[in-house]
This record gives C-alpha cells, structure tokens and sequence, in this order.
C-alpha cells in the first residue's frame, strides 16, 4: 500500500508513523494484531538502571581462579523426596513443542543436561523425544490441560502449574493453524491445520482456596515425591506470592511484562503485566510477609539477557532465573542467514518477532520440515551450552567481586541505583547517597 513512499522526518508525537501504520494495518485485517518475542517498549525500568558495588577497603573480594563460588540452588530440599537439585541457579523456561520444533526442543535439553540445569515441557505435553534429551524436565500443567495424562506427570522432576505468563498476563495461548502439525495436535487432541486459542483459567479452580485441593490432587498422582511451582504473569504480584504461600508451594514462577512468548496480541505485549524489576521487589516483600523466604524459592524471568540481569535478580532476591528469549537467540534466533526468507516475511534478522507465523527463517518456531531442518541439533545445542557457560560465569564474577563464596549470598546492600525510579521501586539506595542524609545537610 506505502509502495517506495518514504516517511518523512517531521512526523507527529502523537499520530506517530507506528500509530498510524497500526491503525491502517487494523483498518485492512479487521482484527488485532499478533506477533511472537516481546514488548517493543523500549522505556521500562530495568536492570540496567542498577549497578553492582563490589568490595574495596571494606570487604575482600575472592580471587576468580582459587576460590570456589557455587552456584547450586535446590527446590523441594526438605519437603519432597526427590526435590530438584540445579547445577546453577539457571532454568530454561516452558516453552510449548509447537511454539517450538522438535529440533529445538532437543538442543535446548542437551544443553540443559550438559549445564546440569533444567528445561520445561510448556504448553502441549510432554514429547518422548525432549524427556529423553533432558535430564531434569518440569513439567507444565496448564488450564488447557492439553497433552496431560497422570503417566507424564509421573515422569516429570518437578510440576509447573501454569496460571499465566508475563507476555500475556490473564489471558490464554494461541496457536496459529500452520504451526498444528499432525504430531502437535495428536499431542493435543485437536484437528490439525486449525488455529487454537487455549484457556486462560483452570476449568476446576474458582478461586484461592481451590489451589490447595489442586496441589494435594498432584502431590498425589506424584506421590509427594518431586516439587511443585505456580507460575503467573507479573501483574497483582504481591497477592499472588501471598495466595501461593499459603497453598504451600515448593517454588513460585513469574515473568516480568519484557517476558517472551511465541504468540500474543501486540496490544496485550505492550500494555498488561509490570516490569519484572518492580515485580521482584514486590514478591520479595511478599515472601518475606509470609515469612516463607527460606522454604519457597523465586523463580523469576521476563528480560534476562546476560549474568549481570541474572546476578541482580538474584541479588534482588530471586533464587532462580528462567529464560526463554535468551536461549533461543543462543539457538540461532535473529541469526543474520537465510535473508531472503526474513524479507519475504516482511523483516529483517534483529527485528524479527515473527514466531507465530510458523515460517522461522532458521527453524526454530516452525513445524515444517524444510525449516527445520535449518536447526543443525548438535551444533545448537553447543551454542546454548556456550551461552549457559558464560552467564554462569558472569553470574559468578559479580558475586566473587562482592565478596561472596556463594551466588546466592548476593544481596540488595550489594547494588546502588541508577535512577530515581528504580531506587523507588525496588528500595535501593542511588548512587551517591546510599541511603543516608546528602553531606551538605549534616554539617
Ligand atoms: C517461544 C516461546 C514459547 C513459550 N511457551 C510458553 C508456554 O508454553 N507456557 C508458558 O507458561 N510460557 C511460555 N513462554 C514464556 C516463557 O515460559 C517465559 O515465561 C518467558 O520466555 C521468560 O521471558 P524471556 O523470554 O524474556 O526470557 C514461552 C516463551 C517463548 C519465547
Ligand atoms: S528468527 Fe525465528 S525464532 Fe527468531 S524472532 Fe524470527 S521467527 Fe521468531
């Protein structure tokens, strides 16, 4: 319709082209649009806005090569007799087989296995194939209940209960029809080649107190044996950890508004959920309300590109990140080849959030064969296990500078604030004033 028109530079603050284009784009298709990846908000609070202090005079650093920083976090420890015991405090995020291929899902669960961490079923089912190449999987249990049987349950190390996720907080999957391929829909008793929208609230669950009988009812099909998790979207955060508290989880799970997603509406994208920087803060508070800080770990995802987001969540009080858009770009997500096939999609490697079209130019979020195929599974699963290598030695650098013999003696006296927002939300001091009188008050 734009043909070669160019906009010009003097555009609008209000009516900006993106508005306008959004607007004719909705006029065309009469109905709301979707895409895959994340928020392109590009003004969220985040973790950049803090920085780490690490010692000086007044606290020893340890030396990087001679003294040991662990890394391991356990969930269940003491509750279940079988709890979840990570090699790092890192667990690769559901995501559903049919959001992703099969290849995918097995590089991401060698790359698990070989990090000593977990992947996570998702939506869907459990597939043979990524219970095979993972050696610790969780599995999700979600409203759709599709793929669910108590045998895969029973196979699983430990149970994610889904009631949302930080993309599309309050509302259900989708699934557009090219991605239902006769093995996605066997998975999911549905028919192949239709697009499904999947529910946004468990069908036997009405409020609060029917997450105890919920828990009790998988604790048993378990046979109380592995650990059980919620996760939501970050949104009404500080009621949810306390809801979650009382149901007596193992672990609760919440992703930030910057959480990924292989299909949302846009709309939801940009405008639902909160910043996960604010939702760390709020659910640490929760936590601690419940006095439960010591019994149930945080999980935490939305936005965690590097170690340096990693360590801070977990300074901020997280016990686990959990990554979904990170690891696919380790997979080869924005991978500058097969340009013609971004183009022909109308994008460009970089800015790419066509996951829901089930034509990935590099095989990741696809179902068809000749993409697929794309995704070489040994080399990917290499890639991620570099990527997992190096945040986890990231991780382990801000700790040892700060002092610390364990990852998860990263504390919030540990960081400063960048901004005047950020210190508010989360209560850390800025820089330059921690936390007491400015100077020029005192004398
Ligand atoms: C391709 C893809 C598929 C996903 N599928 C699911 C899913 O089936 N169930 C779910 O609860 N969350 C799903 N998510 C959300 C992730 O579990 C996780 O919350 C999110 O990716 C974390 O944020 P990040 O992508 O910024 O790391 C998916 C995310 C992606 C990128
Ligand atoms: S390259 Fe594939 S996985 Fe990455 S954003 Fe594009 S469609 Fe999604």
């Amino acid at each position: 319709m734009t043909g070669d028109f160019k906009r010009p530079p003097a555009y609008s603050g209000v009516w900006h082209p993106d508005a306008i284009e959004e607007i004719q784009e909705k006029a065309e298709l009469g109905r709301y649009q979707i895409r895959g990846q994340a928020t392109k908000r590009h003004s969220l609070p985040n973790f950049d806005d803090l920085v780490f202090t690490p010692a000086g005079l007044s606290r020893m650093p340890l030396e990087g090569y001679r003294e040991r920083c662990d890394t391991q976090v356990v969930i269940g420890e003491g509750r279940v007799s079988r709890p979840l015991v990570l090699e790092r405090p890192i667990m690769i995020a559901g995501m559903s087989f049919g959001a992703l291929s099969i290849n995918a899902k097995r590089a991401l669960g060698m790359a698990a296995t070989n990090c000593g961490i977990s992947t996570c079923t998702g939506e869907g089912g459990m597939h043979p194939e990524e219970r095979e190449h993972s050696s610790k999987l969780v599995m999700q249990y979600l409203p759709s209940r599709y793929g669910m049987n108590p045998y895969d349950l029973q196979k699983a190390d430990m149970i994610e209960i889904g009631a949302g996720q930080g993309a599309k907080p309050g509302t259900g999957g989708v699934l557009l029809g090219l991605k239902m391929s006769e093995e996605v829909a066997r998975m999911r008793d549905l028919p192949p080649g239709v697009d499904q929208r999947s529910g946004c609230r468990h069908p036997d669950w009405m409020g609060a107190d029917d997450l105890y009988m919920k828990l009790e009812q998988i604790r048993e099909v378990t046979n109380y044996e592995v650990p059980i998790s919620i996760k939501v979207g970050a949104a009404r955060i500080a009621n949810d950890v306390r809801i979650a508290c009382k149901a007596d989880v193992d672990a609760i799970v919440f992703d930030g508004m910057e959480g990924g997603t292989a299909a949302s509406p846009a709309i939801q994208l940009d405008h639902a959920g909160i910043p996960t920087i604010a939702a760390i803060a709020e659910a640490v508070e929760a936590l601690h309300d419940m006095g439960k800080q010591n019994q149930i770990k945080l999980i935490v995802g939305g936005g965690i590109k590097n170690g340096a987001d990693a360590a801070k969540a977990i300074a901020l009080g997280a016990d686990i990140v959990y990554l979904g858009t990170a690891p696919m770009i380790a997979l080869n997500c924005h991978a500058p080849i097969y340009l013609e096939d971004y183009e022909r999609l109308g994008t460009t490697p970089y800015e790419c959030q066509h996951c829901h079209t089930g034509l990935c130019p590099v095989g990741i979020t696809t179902q068809l064969p000749k993409l697929m195929a794309r995704l070489d599974v040994d080399e990917a699963a290499e890639r991620v296990t570099n990527y997992l290598n190096a945040i986890t030695m990231e991780i382990q650098l801000f700790a040892r500078s700060c002092g610390k013999n364990k990852v998860s003696d990263l504390d919030p006296n540990d960081l400063r604030a960048l901004t005047h927002d950020v210190a508010i939300m989360t209560g850390i001091p800025m820089v330059g004033l921690n936390g007491r009188q400015p100077w020029w008050q005192k004398f």
